[in-house]
């Protein structure tokens, strides 16, 4: 393992000791040399906690793996990747301050799986909040020796997420570009290739003003009158060496062809532009230098006012396999890319940007033959861009992950390439078009895949699709693969992804207040005695919407507890029994709508080691008076009851304790309509040594109940326990649950990988008290054991 000695690392080498393996941590920077040819069963990157240059190391270490993993045997070697993002390779609860330059990680290792079929290559991102958890050690060492998809996020135990693509029909394609006439947008590689495209797409409207950047000098005038009128390399190569005369080398050949070449295009596209009528300008600098990027925005502003837009097309190529990369090779691709992308984010500074783009690849997403130093650079770009949509929300931030043009820096070799692996080109003018359309948009995610349909090059069309990350089952099944080609970059349709989940607004943590704070152990909660899985007592879904509730109405007297919406758990609040912790939680500002209050609320806590988690987060609803309940259809007759007497579903299939038994009676109505009643939950006082309120807002044990019906209805469907991860929204239509019993319908609505989503109501002889409509809960292998192991372990 390569590694900084941090808690991770060390505790999941212990756990792949504990499997047999003998492990060797060793720091970044000392690759080792000398290993013995096929002696490593494997490599495990374990990526920095702070930002700071490792991706040479990356490579030094690729290249001892690749003479050090055995190509033959019984047993593939393994290359993983160990990242900490958020558990959902930046598309979950990412935090703005996150060092995202572990990314490129994933990069490397895309590619390596392509270049090394003999070896099991996978990335873990595991979320930061976890990492030093011992149990999520235990996964990721799972995980390092079970085989499945290359990329898999680790958000909590129990919790494994896979990045998804799904296409989307570019229905609104239009041609007008989004330019208002106050725009002042930086474009870096606008002056030639692909990015000229979009310059020229955004001209198209003719307003604004285009600040064009590239490394190629203006020609001083009409290019020199022995420059041939072809487009032919070798007509044009042998043009510049009779020009230079006998004595010169071919590389002064090579060098002169390139620069004249790249003025050409140059002069030609500042023509384009300047017909369309737009106000353009070109800087000659490389944005790898600091200082000249410093002085470029500057002039920018003082000429033209402040910059609006950037978009940074900047970008070289050095393909080579791993094993013949040089460092030199990397650094030249990954200054342009990211080094200068910071450059310029770092003068612009605070400047509040329409747009943030950049030009990424389907290389990024997946990986290509030779492309190691381009697939780094770009997933770093696809994660800055992940970052700074999170820190600029008034911004449309947006990773273009191009599949390859017809043309830019895919010269004629690379097409024939291309074509010989069925993969379609983008058309320019299309490619141009389309990067304008997306501009314009604010409903889109921010890493967007797009490539040409392979069906032919004149085929203008390419579908997109959207991606977020998807959970999946246990460690080592058979997992649904997520759509992904079979082969390199640029097969196949365009993705768009973002996160699927929908997740509150990040809050601004100067905007959160804490609302109350109070000692959480078992001693004092005795009812999480109860409520235990893998030894542990697990804080449930339905005590945090009573806090978040709680606190909601705290900050708001007079006024009712009406619901909330995205209650969501992020990371399971559990103690042992001699463990306490810091129970905290948190309100966001409220604001007015639907004539109540709606307001932000988190369930935190603080461990023995001050280290701070965030448990559960809702948008909380407060109103004077409760919501009409909406109607409901009649509970149909009949059904055939639960084939288990309720004792042995408690003993054989949940995990609850006495307290929490409260369901008395099941019922499967229709094939994915259940019944069941349950009991109401004795006083607070009852539970808990010191409660907040002398009666609860909900009723935890009737919602409980009901999580506990679609645990059993879930089973009976697809013979997996769950758990609950989110209700997507809660309604109370009247203040108490009735004294004694309340009926719950549960249906069950789908399954989409392990996620399984209910809707579920609350009912009496009067009607409706509450419901919940897209309660999600995971289905997982694993918690078989988890659920047998229901005895509060002590040491
Ligand atoms: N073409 C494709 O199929 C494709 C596919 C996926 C992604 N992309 C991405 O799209 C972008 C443009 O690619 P392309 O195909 O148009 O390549 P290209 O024809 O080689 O153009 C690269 C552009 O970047 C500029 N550039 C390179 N290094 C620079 C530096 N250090 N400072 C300032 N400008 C610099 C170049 O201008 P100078 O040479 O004048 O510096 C040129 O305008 C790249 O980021 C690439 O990764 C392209």
């Amino acid at each position: 393992m390569a590694d900084e000695g941090d808690v991770l690392a060390a505790e999941v080498g212990k756990a792949l000791a504990g499997r047999g393996l003998s492990v060797r941590h060793q720091a970044w920077e000392a690759a080792p040399a000398g290993t013995p040819t096929g002696s490593w069963a494997g490599l495990i990157l374990v990526a920095p906690l702070q930002e700071r240059p490792f991706h040479p190391g990356v490579l030094a270490w690729l290249q001892r793996a690749a003479k050090a993993f055995p190509r033959s045997g019984d047993r593939r070697a393994f290359l993983v990747g160990l990242i900490r993002l958020d558990g959902q390779f930046g598309l979950g609860p990412l935090r703005p301050d996150t060092p995202v330059g572990q990314s490129g990680l994933a990069g490397w290792i895309k590619t390596a799986r392509w270049e090394w079929p003999h070896v099991a290559c996978k990335v873990i991102d595991v979320a930061p909040e976890w990492s030093e958890a011992p149990e999520m050690a235990e996964e990721v060492a799972a995980e390092v020796l079970a085989d499945g998809p290359i990329e898999i996020g680790l958000s909590e135990p129990w919790q494994r997420w896979v990045p998804v693509l799904k296409e989307e029909p570019l229905d609104g394609l239009r041609g007008d570009g989004p330019l208002q006439p106050d725009d002042v947008v930086l474009i870096t590689g606008g002056g030639r290739g692909v990015t000229a495209d979009l310059a020229q797409a955004l001209a198209e409207a003719g307003r604004g003003t285009l600040v064009l950047v590239g490394r190629t000098p203006l020609p001083t005038g009409d290019l020199p009158s022995w420059w041939p009128e072809s487009e032919e390399e070798a007509v044009l190569k042998r043009a510049v060496a009779e020009h230079l005369g006998p004595g010169a080398s071919p590389r002064q050949i090579q060098e002169q062809y390139q620069l004249r070449r790249a003025q050409q295009e140059l002069q030609r596209t500042l023509q384009r532009l300047s017909a369309q009528g737009a106000r353009i300008a070109y800087y000659s600098l490389d944005i790898a230098d600091q200082a000249a990027v410093q002085h470029l925005v500057a002039e920018v502003r003082q000429r033209w006012g402040p910059i609006t837009r950037l978009i940074h097309g900047a970008g070289v190529l050095a393909d080579r396999r791993l094993e013949d990369l040089t460092a030199e090779q990397f650094e030249r691709v990954y200054r342009t890319k990211v080094i200068g992308l910071e450059h310029l984010l770092a003068a612009l500074g605070q400047e509040p940007l329409r747009t943030l783009a950049v030009f990424s690849s389907t290389t990024a997403r997946l990986g290509r033959t030779g492309q190691g130093a381009y697939a780094c650079a770009n997933e770093v770009l696809n994660k800055l861009m992940q970052r700074e949509a999170r820190r600029r929300p008034q911004t449309r931030v947006i990773a273009f992950n191009w599949g390859p043009w017809d043309g830019g820096m895919v010269t004629s070799a690379l097409k024939r390439l291309f074509a010989a692996e069925g993969v379609g080109l983008i058309p320019r003018q299309a490619g141009g078009r389309y990067g304008a359309w997306e501009i314009q948009k604010w409903d889109s995610g921010v890493e967007i895949v797009i490539s040409a349909r392979t069906s032919g090059k004149d085929v203008p069309t390419f579908a997109l699709t959207l991606a977020g990350t998807s959970p999946v089952g246990g460690t080592g099944e058979p997992l649904a693969a997520p759509r992904m080609p079979s082969r390199g970059n640029g097969e196949g349709t365009a993705f768009r992804s973002n996160g699927v989940t929908p997740h509150p607004a990040p809050p601004r943590g100067a905007e959160m207040t804490l609302a109350f704070e109070r000692p959480l152990d078992v001693s004092n909660h005795p009812v999480l005695a109860d409520h235990v899985l893998e030894g542990r007592a697990v804080v449930p879904v339905a005590l945090h919407l009573e806090w978040l509730a709680h606190a909601a109405v705290h900050r708001h007297p007079g006024l009712q507890f009406c619901g909330c919406d995205q209650l969501r758990i992020y990371h399971g609040l559990m103690l042992e029994a001699s463990e306490s912790a810091v129970l905290q939680v948190w309100c966001g500002p409220s604001s007015r709508q639907d004539g109540g209050y709606w307001q932000t609320v988190e369930v935190r806590s603080r461990g023995a080691a001050g280290r701070e988690w965030l448990h559960a987060r809702a948008c909380v609803l407060v109103a004077e008076q409760w919501p009409a309940p909406p109607p409901t259809e009649p509970i149909p007759e009949g059904g055939q009851p639960w084939p288990w007497s309720m004792e042995d579903t408690y003993e054989h299939l949940l995990f609850h304790g006495p307290q929490w038994r409260g369901v008395r009676h099941i019922q499967k109505l229709e094939d994915d309509l259940w019944l069941a009643r349950v009991r109401t939950a004795p006083p607070p006082a009852q539970w808990l040594t010191s409660p907040l309120r002398s009666a609860w807002l909900a009723d935890p044990l009737v919602l409980d109940g009901a999580l506990q019906l679609l645990i059993v209805a879930a089973y009976e469907h697809y013979q997996l326990r769950c758990l609950p991860v989110a209700l997507g929204r809660y309604r109370q239509y009247r203040r108490h649950f009735p004294a004694t019993e309340t009926t719950v319908l549960l249906r069950l609505r789908c399954r989409e990988h392990a996620l399984v989503q209910a809707d579920i109501e609350f009912r009496d002889d009067h009607g409706l008290i509450a419901q919940i409509q897209d309660c999600e809960a995971v289905l997982q292998e694993q918690l078989a054991r988890a659920f047998r192991n229901n005895r509060l372990r002590s040491h």
